[in-house]
This record gives structure tokens, C-alpha cells and sequence, in this order.
């Protein structure tokens, strides 16, 4: 994994914005997060922690058959970053993909990345899951230096009023990157990625949209769009806190199911960490005991495309499952997309 160094506690957030630690705590909590400084973009964080997975991996760029990017921060709308990435590594043979989902991004990555692997298209893929939500905010350097504690202000009243009117979401959200590097497993003895459920109902696509910058905007971008904050994500927060907190334990429930699997045989589940209240609640309707999750939300909010992979590299360090154990993972985000995946590590 890795964070940008750019440390945003919610204190800080509030000389931006009309709230406070002990709202942000209490719904969310969230206590800080990082984000990302000008030239840190979505590739560029997804580089940094991809050159560390293929370490950890003690293999090189060039052991890859596929890469794998997932974000919704992309670098520019298009290329997308599968491209950047490769470059940014000294690939210049090897295919490199996109995945635009979301929440849901890294989990429909691995699902990629396991489907190619299971047909022998390819043995070796690095994913990343990178985001620069920092991008999204219209805040100058100036601004920026007071939320990093590197300034003390005085704070603009236009960059005040701009958070204050987005301040259920951009309290939210925070910068990194996580990576993968996944492998063809010939051995007989049960190791693995042992399956994956997804769905998506794009009914509910409006829960979590981008109004503005898109083909349905006709034209793709224009002048009144930034006027009316057509470009800022729009969160529908409680409806998507209750599909969250009915979709993911019904799939968990199901997967394990469809490997006969019980609750009690799970070492963690992984969840992505949009809210904690939201994981609590998915904890408790599954009876699952302290011991079976693992949160990081704490410190870096919701990273998006980076949350499982970074969640995922800490539980691991944190010495929260073994060579053997089973590990569940599952995530929802925009589309609506969601999934599960069992790992027997
Ligand atoms: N600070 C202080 N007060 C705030 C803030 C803030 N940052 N944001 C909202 N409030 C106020 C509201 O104005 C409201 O005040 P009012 O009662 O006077 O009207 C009050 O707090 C309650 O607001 P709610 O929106 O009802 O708060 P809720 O408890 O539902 O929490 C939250 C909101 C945290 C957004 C929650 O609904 C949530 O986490 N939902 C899911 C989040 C989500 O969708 N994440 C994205 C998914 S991922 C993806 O794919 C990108």
C-alpha cells in the first residue's frame, strides 16, 4: 500500500468547512485521513504501490501478463490509468486495463484479474486501486496548506462556503493506493481466490452520480456545469447506507453458502470502509465477533478503489489471518454495484 504523507484530521477539515470532530466521529468514524498534493495523482499513488507489491512479490515489471487498474479518480477521462501505470513501470508490451467501478472497483478488479488467471489467459496480474478524490475539491495551494496544518489561514470565504455546501460528503473520503500482484496456483491444496460473488442494479445508479462531465451532459463539459456544481459527486448517504447495510450480508451469507462455508469458519471479513457505522451494522447482522473484522476507516476514510487492498495489507500485517484461513471480502459502492470474495490465504 501507500498513503500520500498529507495528513487531514477532522479538526482541520472544519477550518474549511462548518463541522466538527465529534459529528465526523460519531456518524462516520473517521478521525483523519490523507490526501493527496498537486503531481500525486491517481496513477501516480497506484505506481508507488504497485512497485512495492511487486517487491513484496520479489518479482519485476516484466513478469506481468496483465495489469489492472481500478479508480474513479482517473488521471485524465481518458486514457485511463491501466496505460499510465505500465508506462510508469517500463511496460510497453503488456496489456493494461480499466475498471470504473467504484466502491466496488477493487473487488470487480480481483474478479477480473482471477477470471483471467482461471482461463489461462494470463499467470501473473498486477491490480491497483488508486484514488486522488483531492482532485474533486476546487481548493487552492492556500487553502490546502491550512487543512494540512502547514498555514493557519485566514481561510477564503468562497473556499468555506464551497465545503460547508458539500460537507455531508467531503468529510468522507480520503487518498491511497493499495496493490496486488496475483498468480496462477497450480498447487493441489486448496489455496487461493476460491470464488466471487458480484451484482449490480443500475437502477439505482442516481444514489451516487456525477451529474455533469459525461456524454448525458451533451455537451461533455461546459461552462455552467462548474457554475451549478454539476461535477461534484452527488451522495444520496441514508439510502445508501441501508442498501449497503442489507446488500453486503446477504452476499457474505450467500457465498459462503455456495461453498459450504459457515460464518464461524471465517478468520476476517474485509469490508470496504465507507462508513463504520455501516460495518458495525453488517457485523452485527451477521453475529460476526470482534475478532472477524478489521478496520482502518479510522485513519484514512473512504478511499474507494484503495480501501480493500489497504485494509487487506494491514489485517495481514496485523498478524489478523494465517497461511490457511479463510478471508471473506466485500464491498458496495456507485453503479450499484456490490460483491464477496472468499480467500482460503
Ligand atoms: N458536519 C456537521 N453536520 C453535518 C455534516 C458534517 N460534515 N454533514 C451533514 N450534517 C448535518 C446535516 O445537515 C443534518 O442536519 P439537520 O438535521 O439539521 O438537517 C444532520 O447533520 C444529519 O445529516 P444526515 O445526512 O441525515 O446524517 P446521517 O446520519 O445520515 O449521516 C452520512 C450522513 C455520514 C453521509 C451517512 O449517511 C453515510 O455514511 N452514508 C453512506 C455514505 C456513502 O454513500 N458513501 C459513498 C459510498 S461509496 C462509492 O461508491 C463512491
Amino acid at each position: 500500500m501507500y498513503v500520500p504523507d498529507g495528513v487531514v484530521t477532522n479538526d482541520r477539515l472544519s477550518r474549511l468547512m462548518d463541522t466538527n470532530d465529534e459529528w465526523i466521529r460519531q456518524r462516520t468514524g473517521i478521525a483523519e485521513r490523507r490526501f493527496a498534493r498537486r503531481g500525486q495523482s491517481s496513477s501516480v499513488l497506484g505506481a508507488e504501490a504497485a512497485r512495492r507489491a511487486l517487491a513484496d512479490a520479489g518479482l519485476e515489471p516484466g513478469d506481468l501478463d496483465l495489469v489492472v487498474f481500478a479508480t474513479m479518480t482517473p488521471d485524465h477521462y481518458f486514457p485511463g490509468n491501466g496505460g499510465l501505470l505500465a508506462r510508469a513501470l517500463g511496460l510497453d508490451r503488456t496489456h493494461a486495463i480499466d475498471v470504473r467501478m467504484q466502491c466496488a472497483g477493487f473487488l470487480s478488479g480481483l474478479h477480473v484479474a482471477d477470471a483471467f488467471i482461471r482461463s489461462g489467459t494470463a499467470r501473473r496480474v498486477l491490480l491497483v486501486g488508486a484514488e486522488c478524490h483531492a482532485s474533486l475539491f476546487p481548493w487552492k495551494d492556500e487553502d490546502w496548506a491550512v487543512l494540512f496544518g502547514e498555514a493557519d489561514g485566514p481561510v477564503r470565504p468562497e473556499a468555506r462556503a464551497w465545503g460547508t455546501l458539500h460537507r455531508d460528503r467531503a468529510v468522507l473520503f480520503g487518498d491511497g493506493a493499495g496493490a496486488f500482484v496475483l498468480e496462477a496456483h497450480d498447487a493441489d491444496d486448496g489455496r487461493g481466490f476460491l470464488g466471487f460473488l458480484m451484482r449490480t442494479d443500475g437502477n439505482h445508479w442516481d444514489k451516487l452520480h456525477v451529474p455533469g462531465g459525461g456524454s448525458a451532459s451533451f455537451p461533455y463539459f461546459s461552462p455552467e456545469m462548474f457554475d451549478d456544481n454539476r461535477t461534484v459527486p452527488i451522495v444520496e448517504g441514508r439510502q445508501v447506507f441501508r442498501l449497503a447495510t442489507t446488500a453486503m450480508p446477504e452476499i457474505v451469507r450467500e457465498i459462503l453458502d455456495a461453498h459450504g462455508e459457515e460464518l464461524s469458519d471465517l478468520s476476517v471479513l474485509l469490508m470496504h470502509q465507507a462508513n463504520l457505522r455501516i460495518n458495525e451494522a453488517v457485523q452485527k447482522n451477521l453475529g460476526l465477533s470482534e475478532s472477524q473484522v478489521f478496520h482502518n476507516i479510522q485513519r484514512y476514510g473512504n478511499t474507494t478503489a484503495a480501501t480493500l487492498p489497504l485494509v487487506y495489507h494491514e489485517a495481514r500485517a496485523a498478524g489478523r489471518f494465517a497461511k490457511g484461513d479463510l478471508v471473506g471480502f466485500t464491498a458496495l459502492g456507485a453503479g450499484l454495484h456490490w460483491g464477496a470474495a472468499l480467500l482460503r490465504a
